[in-house]
């Protein structure tokens, strides 16, 4: 065991996505008394959003319920590439699952694309929406083989790609794949502007209620604190479902990116969003701040709260950045995080055994076409509809139940002395265990240690000062309270007995 502290002003760059801080100011009311509708979004990112735009439009009375503010969790926190290329998938797909599976995920996803085309020129969404080409690279040699594999394997289902001898990149790199016409924008930009236009088609919009309990009774009646709703169909579009009779949170695993955005002269940006396939993975894409133009890359991913340094993950990254391209001051940094599922694609649509409850998840850090697509089949089947391609994501398919094997903590101390200001630590106490954050003043603060969504013992994120479960994925602040479920109660403060303090 070991002191994990690390103190996270010594990190470069403001902590927080570099689209969330350009993003407007959103100031919905918060749920109150007891209200009825025809359809109730729980969670307003891509998924939620965009199932609640259709629902609205087509007419039913729709109550869209954001847990904090709108598009500012996992895709205001993407690196928001929008595009049906996703690194090497294709290839996988057809030999996993068939030609006519790979064939309609490609379908899906060029569907989710041109939908958000779509909406950004009809509701005049400023979100600085960009067509780009998309490649993937190698610098291995011994990749180049993949990548001609996975060009095959993306016209066999009617993509259009091809193989370079290089990346347009300053670095060298042995060769890469280019798909054109896919697209970049401000996903948080994006998300606030349909929920305007979702407004406006009549849905109700509320934030800062997060939903703590639902039950089935003619329909499904939801609490979020003293308030209440009823409706008569229910989205859990809240990244993982926080409830229903299927364990998501076994089918599914969550992993951990950092980002970084750095400022960068117009000479030295790159043309094209990019992911590499060596180890550890880059992504990179060009993008912009209030203050001018940021090169956005993206960094390693761990599973979150099985790191007990995610800090040294932000100076490798750094590193290498600094390394390989002509980049400025680090302006921006944060930690996202986004559900796997063991064959790479989704779970989303109705879930049988709770008539008209939906679900949406595991989008494989992919989720802005996969998420997008996702909202049009759950409005589609909420409408008694359901398109060809449905199966692909069948939320009951057969996928090894024991995929997420889940982990301690990675922070235990042995007293307080072990935490240094602004760090973080789990100590037991008693027959429990403690999860303290010393302010930077030297203060020690305690809450419980135990997850409130099923008891794993958190890990401290010692770069976002945050309480990590390695479990299933939610994040609580350092003071305990929720930032990303499915956890759905804060972590409750605990009591240091005095003599700790002295
Ligand atoms: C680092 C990183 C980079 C990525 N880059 C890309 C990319 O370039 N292209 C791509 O296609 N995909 C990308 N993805 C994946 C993509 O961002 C996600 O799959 C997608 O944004 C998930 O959308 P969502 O609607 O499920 O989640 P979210 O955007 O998190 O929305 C869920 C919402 O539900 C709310 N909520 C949760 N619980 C409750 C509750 N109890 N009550 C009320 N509300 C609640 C949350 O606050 C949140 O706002 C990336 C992922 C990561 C981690
Ligand atoms: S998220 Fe499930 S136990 Fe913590």
């Amino acid at each position: 065991m070991r002191s994990q502290a690390v103190i996270t002003a010594r990190l470069p760059g403001k902590p927080g996505s570099c689209w969330v801080a350009t993003a407007p100011e959103t100031a919905y009311p918060r749920l109150a008394g007891s209200q009825a509708t025809d359809v109730v979004v729980v969670g307003a990112g891509i998924v939620g959003v965009t199932a609640a735009c259709l629902l609205s439009h087509a007419g039913l009375s729709v109550a869209l319920v954001e847990a904090r503010r709108i598009g500012r969790q996992v895709t205001g926190r993407s690196t928001a590439k929008i595009t049906t290329q996703h690194s090497l998938i294709y290839r996988h797909l057809i030999e996993n699952l068939g030609l006519k599976t790979a064939r309609r995920y490609a379908d899906a996803n060029r569907l989710g694309m041109d939908q958000i085309r779509q909406w950004v020129e009809r509701f005049g969404i400023a979100c600085a929406f960009e067509t780009r080409d998309a490649y993937v690279y190698c610098t291995n040699p011994t990749r180049l083989s993949d990548l001609e594999a996975e060009a095959e394997a993306s016209r066999k289902v009617e993509l259009d790609s091809d193989v370079l001898d290089r990346a347009p990149l300053p670095f060298s790199s042995a060769g890469a794949l280019r798909s054109r016409n896919q697209a970049q924008f401000n996903p948080a930009q994006y998300l606030i502007g349909l929920a305007k236009a979702t407004e406006a088609a009549g849905a109700k919009v509320f934030e800062q209620t997060r939903v703590t309990s639902l039950e089935e009774n003619d329909g499904w009646q939801l609490k979020a604190g003293r308030a209440s709703i009823h409706t008569k169909s229910l989205v859990l579009a809240t990244n993982l479902p926080i409830a229903g009779p299927i364990p998501y949170d076994e089918r599914t695993r969550p992993r951990s990116h950092i980002a970084m955005a750095f400022r960068i002269d117009s000479r030295a940006a790159i043309e094209g969003m990019f992911i590499g396939i060596d180890e550890p993975t880059h992504s990179l894409r060009m993008g912009r701040d209030d203050d001018g133009l940021l090169l956005v890359v993206l960094g390693s991913k761990f599973g979150t709260g099985l790191e007990g340094d995610v800090a040294k993950h932000f100076r490798d990254l750094e590193a290498w950045t600094r390394q390989n391209l002509d980049v400025g001051d680090a302006k921006w940094r944060w930690v996202n995080e986004d559900y796997e599922t063991p064959d790479r694609v989704p779970l989303v649509g109705e879930v049988p055994q709770a008539p008209r409850l939906y679900i949406a998840t595991g989008f494989n850090a992919w989720g802005i076409s996969n998420g997008t697509a996702a909202g049009i089949l759950i409005a589609q089947q909420i409408l008694g509809e359901s398109p060809d391609w449905a199966s692909i994501y069948d939320p009951l398919r057969k996928v090894p139940t024991k995929f997420n094997k889940g982990g301690d903590s990675q922070s235990f101390v042995h007293n307080l002395d072990q935490i240094e200001p602004g760090g973080g630590g789990v100590m037991n106490l008693g027959r429990g265990k403690i999860a303290v954050w010393k302010g930077y003043d030297g203060t020690p603060h305690a809450v419980s240690a135990s997850c409130t969504h099923k008891g794993c013992i958190v890990t401290w994120n010692n770069a976002d000062q945050t309480w990590d479960c390695p479990c299933h994925g939610s994040i609580f602040s350092a003071d305990g309270s929720v930032i990303h479920g499915p956890a759905v109660e804060s972590l409750p403060p605990k009591k240091l007995p005095p003599n700790w303090l002295r």
